[in-house]
């Protein structure tokens, strides 16, 4: 769990930079959603080293997580693209 929540961490940094150098408006609320499932992650692991973890934990972290790439993530996708055709 500690190598997913690295490497989560990692992945949402670089995203996070990338947003702020390109000025990115959703930049803050996107910070927050990364957030929100970097201290999700921190709690499933918390529970699993206390023997708390429930079957539910993963599947709802998942369907987050992949509102946050279906959303989020292709709202800025969409920007990055923008972005790109613009400066051709
Ligand atoms: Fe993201």
């Amino acid at each position: 769990m500690k190598l997913l929540y690295q490497h989560a961490k990692e992945h949402f940094n670089a995203e996070e930079e990338l947003m702020e150098q390109l000025g990115f408006r959703n930049y803050k609320r996107h910070v927050r959603e990364h957030n929100a499932m970097l201290e999700k992650l921190a709690e499933i692991d918390h529970k699993i080293i206390n023997d708390e973890w429930k079957q539910s934990d993963v599947p709802e972290f998942m369907d987050k997580w992949g509102r946050h790439i279906i959303n989020s993530d292709m709202e800025f996708n969409v920007y990055l693209k923008k972005q790109e055709l613009e400066s051709v």
